[in-house]
């Protein structure tokens, strides 16, 4: 029982309203507002920014501080000795597995990497040119017609084998949503490969020829990933749980979160980067950008820079830059116009009164999108991309969701339309 309240006074109700105020294990206390419904007032919080909408016991972060913990790790320490698919049991079941699970896992996870031959169909009935999002959004939807046999969501069992199934699926699709627009073959998964290493040998590899992928691309993948597995009640997260607050299934929950995803003020922050510095051109013109950026009449922001959560550093940047050294590295294009211009705008960013002062510093979309891009991804992927590492996340909030006590999710409204009015008469 919660020892801490909350006095709320408000004009019109003649009686002080006692709240609780209930304390998690780190992180803000919690003022509980719920019978405020019965004193006839609701809270205002558009964009629920003060809203906690949960409890939750997956993902901690302190932007502030620039910590991100999934189940209590660290995220530095699990991309440095971890791997996504582990990141993903550790997700959904709140602890790192056994060797012995680990394996149980792995070889669950290999069993569901096909997607039925029917989906072949779907993608067949697209347009070239459709973009990657709006193919993935249907397909993923569309899974539920294919499994009714594990839709229910009130049992355990039926819960996990989803979640297998559509991280399994996942990166299967995202590869097939490229190879439709480049007009190749799809490539069935090989299983005998980790699901990183599959899902580029999916990407990059035709049925004439399958290029080896370098160790150092595969590890580069993995951690984008494991870096984007989850962030706690973020938009498409949010999207998820109330999807799924209505008993909706999960495949129908996932798809409605690719589409909260897909907006640029969510997943699209990758491609805008790459987008810029194709616009910068060339190394001569980044000062006059950087002005641009400073400038208050200018609407012009540095893609890559700043975040809403992290305030001082974005732990998943400090991880992703070092990826983006052996990366280009590797591939020997460090001297690339494109990369120079990224490595020189970073420089002078960091250097810079006006970024140092807004603490404005690279987030973890301004090294993935070069990273993404030395590797061949075109940018118009990279949101999939996000929403394939995001999906573990998703799909153990979803899961967390059904395993406890929830109300189907019905936000309140401040009403400023027309109040009670008759028809005209005819
Ligand atoms: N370039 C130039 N100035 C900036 C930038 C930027 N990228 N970001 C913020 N500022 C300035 C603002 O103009 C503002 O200045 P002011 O105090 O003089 O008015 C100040 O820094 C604070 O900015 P806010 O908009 O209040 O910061 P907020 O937390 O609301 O925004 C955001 C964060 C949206 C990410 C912003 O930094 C931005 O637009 N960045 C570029 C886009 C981007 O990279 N987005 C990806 C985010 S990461 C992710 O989603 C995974």
């Amino acid at each position: 029982m919660s020892e801490k309240k909350a006095q709320l006074t408000i004009d019109g109700i003649d009686k002080t309203i006692v709240l609780p105020v209930y304390e998690g294990s780190t992180g803000p206390d919690v003022v509980d507002v719920r019978s405020l419904v019965g004193e006839g007032v609701f809270t205002y919080d558009p964009g629920f920014v003060s809203t906690a909408a949960c409890d939750s016991e997956i993902t901690y972060i302190d932007g502030g501080a620039g910590i991100l913990l999934y189940r209590g790790y660290p995220i530095e320490q699990l991309a440095e000795h971890s791997t996504f698919l582990e990141t993903c049991y550790l997700l959904l079941n709140g602890e790192l597995p056994t060797e012995e699970e680990n394996a149980d896992f792995e070889n669950g996870i290999r069993y569901h990497t096909m997607v039925d031959e029917q989906i072949h169909q779907f993608f067949k009935g697209f347009p070239r040119t459709a973009h990657p999002m709006a193919m993935l959004c249907g397909v993923v939807g569309a899974l539920s017609a294919f499994y009714h046999d594990t839709l229910d969501a009130d049992l355990p069992e039926h819960r996990m084998t989803a979640a297998h199934r559509v991280i399994a699926k996942m990166p299967t699709l995202a590869a097939m949503c490229y190879k439709h627009g480049v007009g190749q073959p799809f490539m069935y998964p090989q299983n005998d490969m980790t699901l990183s290493e599959n899902f580029l040998h999916m990407m990059f590899s035709t049925p004439c020829e399958a290029p080896k992928v370098s160790p150092t691309l595969v590890k580069a993948m993995d951690t984008i990933f494991l870096l984007h597995a989850d962030h706690e009640q973020n938009a498409s997260t949010s999207t998820v749980r109330l999807a799924g607050s209505t008993g909706a299934n999960p495949y129908a929950c996932i798809a409605s979160g690719i589409a909260a995803l897909w907006g640029p003020a969510h997943g699209g922050a990758n491609e805008a980067v790459l987008e810029m510095l194709d616009e910068i051109g060339d190394e001569s013109r980044i000062e006059e950008y950087i002005l641009k950026a400073k400038d208050k009449s200018d609407p012009f922001r540095l893609m890559g820079f700043g975040h809403r959560v992290y305030k001082n550093f974005d732990p998943r940047a400090k991880v992703m830059r070092g990826i983006c050294d052996e990366v280009l590295a590797e591939l020997g294009i460090e001297n690339d116009p494109l990369f120079r211009i990224a490595r020189k705008l970073e420089k002078i960013a960091l250097e810079d009164e006006y970024f140092i002062s807004k603490k404005l510093y690279p987030n973890v979309d301004f090294y993935s999108g070069i990273v993404l891009k030395a590797m061949g991804i075109p940018t118009s992927l990279f949101t999939v991309i996000f929403a394939t590492g995001r999906t573990p996340g998703w799909i153990a909030h979803w899961n967390e969701m059904m395993s406890s006590e929830y109300k189907i999710g019905r936000p309140r409204q401040l009403y400023k339309g027309y109040t009670a009015r008759d028809y005209p008469a005819k």
